[in-house]
C-alpha cells in the first residue's frame, strides 16, 4: 500500500447527484481537489449533466453520459434529495401524495441511481456513498422547531432510515462485484438563510457535543475517505457526522 497516496482520488471518475446543492457543492470541490473527475448530475443549471431524477429515462441517459466522459465510473455519492412542494407537512395533515413524494425523493432517488450505475461499476468495482441523516437514526425533537418557520417531516426521516437499510442491503449484494456501499449521515447543517434565525441556530448548536452546527467542509474528509483506497475494507456502515449529537 502506498500510504502517502491512500486518500488520493487521482484517475477516478466520480458521479455526484445533487452536487449543485448547499452540501454537494463543497463535496464536489473537495473530491476534485483530491484528483478525481467529477460528473455532477443535478437539475440545476450549473450541473455537468443536467437531469431530473424524477425521470428514470433521464437518469439512465445521464449515467451513460457520465460513464462515457471517462470510459468508466469508480464512485457515486447520492446527495440529491427532494421532498416536493407541500405545506401540510405534519403527520396529522400530510396527504398521501406528499408522503409518497418525500419517500421517492429520498430513498427512491438513491435506489434508482444505484440500480442504474451498477452496470458501469460491476466489471472493476467501486465505491458508493449514500446520504442518510441524523433523522435516519432518531426523531426530530419538536421543541427544536417550536416557534420557528422550520419543520422536519415524517416522510423525510422514514426515507433516510430506509436509505441506511438500502446501504446495508447493497453492501451485501454488491460485494461480489468489488463494490463497497456506505452511508454518511449529516447532523444539523442548516443552509445560510436558515442560520440567520439565531433562535433556531442556538437550539441546533445546543443539541451537539461540540456546541456548533456543521458546515459543508465538515463532510469532505469522510467522503474522500470512503471513495478512496483508505477505506478498502469498509462496507455497509453508516457514519454519523453530527458533532456528537447522536452519541449522548
Ligand atoms: N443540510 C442538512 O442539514 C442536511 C442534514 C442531513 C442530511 N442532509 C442531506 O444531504 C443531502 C444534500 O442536502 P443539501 O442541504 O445540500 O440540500 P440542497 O437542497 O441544497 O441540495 C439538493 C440538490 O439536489 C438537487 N435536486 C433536487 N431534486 C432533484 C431532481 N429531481 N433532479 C435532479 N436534481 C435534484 C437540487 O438541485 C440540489 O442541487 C440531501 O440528501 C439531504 O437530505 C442534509
Amino acid at each position: 500500500m502506498d500510504y502517502k497516496n491512500m486518500f488520493s482520488l487521482k484517475d477516478k471518475n466520480i458521479v455526484i447527484t445533487g452536487g449543485c446543492g448547499y452540501l454537494g457543492r463543497e463535496i464536489v470541490n473537495g473530491v476534485r481537489a483530491m484528483g478525481a473527475s467529477v460528473q455532477v448530475i443535478d437539475y440545476a443549471e450549473s450541473a455537468t449533466i443536467r437531469c431530473n431524477l424524477d425521470s428514470t429515462e433521464e437518469l439512465k441517459l445521464a449515467i451513460k453520459k457520465a460513464a462515457i466522459a471517462k470510459g468508466k465510473i469508480d464512485g457515486l455519492i447520492t446527495m440529491a434529495a427532494n421532498l416536493g412542494a407541500g405545506v401540510l407537512n405534519d403527520i396529522e395533515n400530510m396527504d398521501d401524495e406528499y408522503w409518497g413524494k418525500g419517500l421517492d425523493g429520498t430513498i427512491g432517488y438513491s435506489f434508482r441511481t444505484i440500480r442504474e450505475i451498477i452496470p458501469y461499476m460491476k466489471e472493476h468495482g467501486g465505491s458508493i456513498v449514500n446520504i442518510g441523516s441524523l433523522y435516519a437514526v432518531g426523531a426530530p425533537d419538536p421543541r427544536t422547531y417550536y416557534d420557528t418557520p422550520f419543520s422536519s417531516t415524517p416522510n423525510y426521516g422514514a426515507g433516510k432510515a430506509a436509505t441506511v437499510e438500502l446501504t446495508k442491503f447493497c453492501a451485501a449484494y454488491l460485494a461480489k462485484y468489488g463494490i463497497r456501499v456506505n452511508c454518511v449521515s449529516p447532523g444539523s447543517f442548516p443552509h445560510e438563510d436558515v442560520q440567520k434565525n439565531t433562535l433556531f441556530k442556538k437550539r441546533l448548536e445546543s443539541k451537539t457535543m461540540m456546541g456548533r452546527i456543521g458546515y459543508p467542509e465538515d463532510l469532505v474528509g469522510v467522503m474522500v475517505f470512503l471513495l478512496s483506497e483508505a477505506s478498502n475494507y469498509i462496507t455497509g456502515v453508516n457514519i454519523m457526522v453530527d458533532g456528537g449529537q447522536t452519541a449522548w
